[in-house]
C-alpha cells in the first residue's frame, strides 16, 4: 500500500484537523506519517511501540517532517504515561493479542469521552504466522462493543497481497476514562 492508501484509510474517521492522538504499536511509521499528514500541523502525536529499532526508523522518517509527533517505547498493555486522548489508531497491531477486548478496554482508558478508535486490520478469519489473532470485520463488533464502544463504521478496504484484504473501522469511546468515575 502506498501513502495515498494509508491516508484514505484512515482521513475520515479522525473527524478533521488537529487533537491528540496516539498510534499504539507504530512500528516504523507507516500509518503515523498518514495520521499526520491527515490532522496536520497542530495535532500531536504519540507513536508507541515496543521494538527500539522500528520507532529509531519513525523518528528518522517521520519525526523530521512531523515535529509534533513523539515517539514512546512502552508496551501498550502496560501503564504508559499518555494524556487524555482524542483519537487513538491501532494499524495492524491488535492481531499480537489474542483478547482484543481486553486490549481496547485497556486502550479506552486513555481516550476522552467521545474519543475515536481507528482500527486497521485484515480481513481474515484464519490465523497464520504473520497474523497470529485475526481480527476481521465480521468480528470487529463483539470485540468493541465489550470493550464499551460505539459500534463500528466501515471506513475503507484495500486488498492484500497476501492477507486477502485491509479494512479500516472508526468507533467512539462511550464510557468515561476510570479515573473520572
Ligand atoms: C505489523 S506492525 C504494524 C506497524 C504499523 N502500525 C503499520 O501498520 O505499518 C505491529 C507493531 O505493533 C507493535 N506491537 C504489538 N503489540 C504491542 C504492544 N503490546 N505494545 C507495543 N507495541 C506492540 C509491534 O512491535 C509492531 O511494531
Amino acid at each position: 500500500m502506498t501513502h495515498a492508501d494509508h491516508a484514505a484509510l484512515i482521513r475520515e474517521g479522525t473527524g478533521g484537523a488537529g487533537g491528540t492522538w496516539a498510534d499504539l504499536g507504530a512500528g516504523a511509521g507507516a500509518f503515523t506519517r498518514a495520521l499526520a499528514f491527515v490532522l496536520g500541523d497542530v495535532a500531536r502525536i504519540y507513536a508507541v511501540d515496543r521494538d527500539t529499532a522500528a520507532l529509531r526508523t519513525l523518528e528518522r522518517e517521520v519525526g523530521s517532517v512531523f515535529p509534533l509527533v513523539r515517539t514512546v517505547h512502552a508496551d501498550f498493555m502496560g501503564d504508559v504515561p499518555l494524556p487524555p486522548l482524542d483519537g487513538i489508531l491501532m494499524a495492524n497491531s491488535l492481531h499480537f493479542h489474542p483478547d482484543a477486548c481486553a486490549v481496547l478496554a485497556h486502550a479506552a482508558r486513555w481516550l476522552k469521552p467521545g474519543g475515536r478508535l481507528i482500527i486497521v486490520e485484515y480481513d481474515i478469519e484464519m490465523p497464520n504466522p504473520w497474523v497470529p489473532h485475526p481480527l476481521p470485520w465480521s468480528r470487529l463488533p463483539a470485540a468493541i462493543e465489550c470493550a464499551g464502544f460505539s459500534s463500528a463504521r466501515l471506513l475503507g478496504t484495500r486488498p492484500s497481497r497476501y492477507h486477502r484484504r485491509v479494512y479500516s473501522a472508526v468507533c467512539d469511546a462511550i464510557y468515561s476514562r476510570p479515573e473520572e468515575d
